[in-house]
């Protein structure tokens, strides 16, 4: 019986199969290479010396998918694919909701017909909105998203929700990721953005390798200890990790389980360029800049629920995911390319 990982060529899709393979799964992935390289496939094989079956497949394609899972003893799907750039999001909607939306009840249905019901979502805190308290548990309602790529992962989440009320035989567990950063400490796997990175820390890996000149700070007039904005950063490893951990969810009779994958702990954007120049020696210059729309001050995880009901939590800290981010960067300056 095999797993089925869409999306599973991405950032946290592959260190995800390494993981899988590495704990004795059978992996199949499904990926249409939309942010992604193929080259990956050889990276995983090189950490693993396993094979992933791969199919260059869009979630979209229902015959595509339905022929996945015809060659396949698929058990369950760890579904990663999707767009993920909110910038982007806002300025296309129709093919964030086509893609993330469309393409997931596509799956769900070609999962539905061929009669395999479990599966595991990647869901975001930006669910959450502007939380009322934190640190935020899974209990704290849902928020007003700000951009269109963050209503996917709501909607998606309702969706599975009410598949799963609809069909008690569905077991769902929706993983809401606070910000994963870090790489596999080969230093042969990492993340790979397309063009001008939009999040923090490939932004601060780019200039350390000298392909930008300097990180903008978005605002430093943010209700936090130095001004800027506040996250959960957490390494990509021990997030591919939280899944692996969250495969014994998919048990009949389950239903539906929630959690934050998150270390607890919120570092600012100075926090993180600090730790990232003593794990690096580099020096990172910056300036401030004004704030990013949407952006809020604080967000970080409770984490003891997927402590106590999966038995999982974070292992690394702030240093070694900078170290790991750093070690990525800095031996394949861009990126799969080279
Ligand atoms: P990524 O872009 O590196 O990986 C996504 C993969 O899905 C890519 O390989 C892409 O080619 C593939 N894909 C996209 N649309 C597809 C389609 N229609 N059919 C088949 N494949 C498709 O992104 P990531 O950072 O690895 O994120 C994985 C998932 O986790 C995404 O759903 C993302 O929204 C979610 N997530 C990411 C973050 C983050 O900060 N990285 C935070 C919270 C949630
Ligand atoms: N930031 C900068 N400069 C940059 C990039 C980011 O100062 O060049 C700041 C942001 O203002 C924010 C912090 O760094 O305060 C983190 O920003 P990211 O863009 O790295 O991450 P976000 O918290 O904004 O969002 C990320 C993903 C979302 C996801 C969310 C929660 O981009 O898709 O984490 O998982 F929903």
């Amino acid at each position: 019986m095999a797993i089925l990982v869409t999306g599973g060529i991405g950032y946290i899709g592959s260190h995800t199969v390494v993981e899988l393979l590495q704990t004795g799964h059978e992996v199949v992935i499904a990926d249409n290479l939309s942010n992604s390289c193929v080259k990956v496939l050889d990276r995983i094989k090189q950490l693993t010396g396993k094979d992933a079956r791969f199919y260059e497949a869009d979630i979209r394609d229902r015959a595509a998918m339905d022929k996945i899972f015809k060659e396949n003893e698929i058990e369950s799907c760890i579904h990663f694919a999707g767009l993920k750039a909110v910038g982007e999001s806002v300025a296309k909607p129709l093919e964030y909701y086509d893609n993330n939306v469309s393409g997931t009840v596509n799956l769900l249905e070609v999962m539905r017909d061929n009669n395999v019901k479990n599966i595991i979502f990647s869901s975001s805190a930006t669910v959450y909105g502007d939380p009322e308290t934190i640190p935020i548990t899974e209990s704290c309602p849902k928020g007003v998203c700000t951009n269109p790529y963050g209503w996917t992962k709501s909607m998606l989440e309702q969706i599975l929700m009410d598949l799963q009320k609809s069909d008690p035989e569905w077991n769902v567990v929706l993983l809401r990721y606070f910000n994963p950063i870090g790489a596999h400490k080969s230093g042969i796997m990492g993340e790979n953005p397309n063009g001008i990175p939009n999040n923090l820390m490939p932004y601060i890996t780019q200039v350390a390798v000298g392909r930008r000149e300097e990180l903008g700070v978005f605002g430093d007039d943010y209700n936090t200890h130095d001004g800027t904005g506040v996250r959960d950063y957490i390494h990509v490893v021990d997030l591919a990790d939280g899944h692996v951990k969250a495969l014994e969810r998919l048990k009949p009779g389950t239903g539906l389980s929630i959690y934050n994958l998150g270390t607890g702990i919120g570092y600012s954007v100075l926090d993180v360029v600090k730790n990232f120049e003593k794990a690096s020696g580099v020096r990172i210059p910056y300036s401030i800049k004004p704030r990013r729309p949407g952006d809020i001050d604080a967000s970080y995880a409770d984490a003891s629920k997927a402590k106590r009901e999966l038995g999982w939590e974070a292992k690394n800290g702030i240093l070694e995911m900078c170290q790991d981010s750093w070690n990525w960067q800095k031996n394949n300056p861009n990126g799969y390319e080279d």
